[in-house]
């Protein structure tokens, strides 16, 4: 009986905020017998939900990858109300509300939760919805009718903007029907307004105990800018109720680091410098700025990539072994790497750096306007690729470089980390056997998730002893069927949790700035302006001088 086991049927069948529920208090069951009911429902559901999707799925046809088996232990969380300020905007529509409904449609999301979604536009709910379905549509593939229903029933709307009173009143008044809900506020506003919606919030008590605040990068432009942000955000939330998201720490490979390094024994007595030549990290993506440039034209690629998302790999794959998963105990060991960067100022800049800006090229076959074109502006001196080398002065890793390079317009989208070891000692094999290259650990975020060890073996067969270098590869899509969930699923479900340890503590982002912060200062002081590339390269020559100076190449990691 497909139809009575269905999903959305399953997932009604506890909710008293449901009008058809089946355990309405006309039904005789007192609330907190109706609670206990419906919290071991959800549990059933989040242990036999594989198979019910399955069942569910036999109707129609069965996606090569089912999401649906991703996390079979996941367990829904507690009934929350999520409110997005910049709740049109491209974060939202192309990330945030996928994602929720990807949880939602694995059982993770109970239907009295709320998902709000707040900005200028006058809109009212319907109107909302419509934005939402369609968002969801675009992003989700196999998106089934019935559960993007439910769906919807959580969303909401509410036109507010943080600098005027109009319909704050009534927007507190709506979250002060639900007392006992975890609230989440989400900025995905540029950074100014952060002050200004954390005193509202403050003003309507909105900040209370159940209370936590997202706040997206950048957070400021630099350390002092953080700061002003930082302090001001602190005033209305405690720093146990900020989560500072940066969205790479919840890819699923860049966790997977976690469990590579300290779950397994094969790779930590070799983690240093003793054993390992150098670490490349390339987050490379193909599209251009599009209609974010007059957001990107005042970041840049450092600001943008660097000073976050590349700095928490590195932070990843450098950090001492934390004594155990604790948001702080993982925190501290980045902290300490962050601390330990070895500084590049105008003293170094100019060797250790390298910015480009992309020129008219092609991508994809098709041709494609420089950055100039698609900013509308005659000059910029913003970076939309940098390549650096960077180095981390503690015992572990003094002389090791970490190359990081990221761009925009690059042939390919593909992030990586690269851990090339140290070249054997001495070689017993004849030179005709072919050359021994170095070990090679490639952990890639995307595409095709998944990690690659690169050993030496014997080809296989007569005719000598011919040495060949082979990975051992393990893509994450082969291994385990599923396809990876995106990185803001995890991280909007541990908010609501209320675990910290994916988000940077206000000293990261401290101690990130300040080693960024003297970069740009060298770069403005120079005088000089970003190299040219033409889209659809790897960036000016001179990214390549920089690591091929030290006798290296970039790897392209092709088998
Ligand atoms: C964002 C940057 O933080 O990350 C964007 O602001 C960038 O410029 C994006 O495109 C890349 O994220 P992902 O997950 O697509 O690699």
């Amino acid at each position: 009986m497909p139809d009575q086991c269905g999903k959305p049927e399953l997932r009604d069948c506890g909710s008293q905020s449901e009008p058809n529920s089946r355990f309405s208090d006309e039904n005789g069951y007192r609330s907190f017998q109706m609670k206990l009911f419906r919290d071991s429902c959800w549990e059933a559901l989040a242990h036999w939900k594989p198979v019910v999707w399955h069942w569910y799925d036999r109707r129609t046809p069965i996606p090569k990858l089912s999401r649906c088996a991703v996390s079979v232990a996941s367990l829904p969380v507690e009934p929350f109300d999520l409110v997005i300020f910049g709740g049109t905007g491209d974060l939202a529509i192309r990330k945030l509300l996928p994602a929720l409904y990807h949880r939602y449609i694995d059982g993770q999301i109970r239907p009295e939760s709320r998902i709000v979604g707040v900005a200028r536009e006058a809109l009212d709910d319907d109107g909302y919805r419509t934005q939402v379905r369609a968002a969801v549509e675009g992003a989700v593939d196999h998106v089934v009718p019935a559960t993007l229903d439910s769906f919807l029933k959580m969303v909401g709307y509410r036109p507010l903007d943080a600098r005027k009173a109009d319909g704050w009143d009534d927007f507190a008044a709506m979250l002060g029907t639900q007392p006992d809900h975890v609230r989440v506020f989400y900025l995905s506003t540029s950074p100014e307004l952060f002050v200004d919606i954390c005193e509202r919030l403050g003003g309507y008590g909105l900040n209370g105990d159940n209370a936590r605040v997202v706040l997206e990068k950048p957070i400021g432009r630099d350390l002092a800018s953080a700061n002003v942000i930082n302090d001001a955000v602190g005033r209305f939330f405690a720093e146990s109720q900020i989560y500072r998201i940066d969205h790479y720490l919840g890819k699923e490979t860049v966790q997977n680091l976690l469990a590579l390094r300290f779950g397994n024994a094969l790779f930590e007595p070799l983690w240093n410098s003793a054993h390992i030549d150098h670490v490349q990290i390339t987050v490379a993506e193909t599209l251009g700025v599009g209609r974010r440039g007059s957001y990107y034209d005042r970041a840049g690629a450092l600001r943008d990539m660097v000073q976050n998302h590349i700095l928490q790999l590195l932070c990843m794959v450098a950090m001492e072994p934390p004594a155990s998963l604790a948001p702080d105990a993982v925190r501290d060991e980045k902290l300490k790497v962050l601390r330990s960067l070895r500084p590049i100022n105008d003293s170094n800049a100019a060797q250790l750096t390298v910015r480009g800006q992309y020129r008219a090229g092609a991508a994809d076959g098709q041709g494609v306007p420089g950055y100039l074109e698609e900013l509308g502006e005659k000059e910029s001196r913003t970076e939309t690729f940098v390549a650096l080398k960077a180095e981390i002065g503690n015992w572990r890793w003094a002389g090791v470089p970490f190359y990081l390079r990221t761009g925009k317009r690059l042939p390919s989208r593909v992030s990586e980390i690269v851990v090339t070891f140290r070249a054997l000692p001495h070689s017993i094999f004849d030179p005709s056997s072919g050359p021994l290259l170095p070990n090679r650990l490639t952990v890639r975020l995307q595409p095709d998730e998944g990690v690659k060890l690169w050993l030496t073996i014997k080809h296989p067969g007569p005719g000598g002893l011919r040495l060949r270098h082979v990975p051992l590869d393990m893509t994450f899509a082969s291994a385990f069927g599923v396809q990876q969930p995106d990185a803001y699923e995890r991280l909007l479900l541990d908010v609501v949790r209320g675990n910290p340890t994916l988000f940077m503590r206000r000293d990261e982002v401290e101690a990130a700035w300040k080693w960024a912060g003297p970069i740009l200062e060298a770069w403005e002081a120079s005088g000089d302006t970003p190299k040219a590339y033409t889209a659809g390269t790897w960036g000016p020559s001179a990214a390549v001088a920089l690591i091929e100076r030290d006798g290296r190449n970039w790897t392209e990691d092709a088998p």
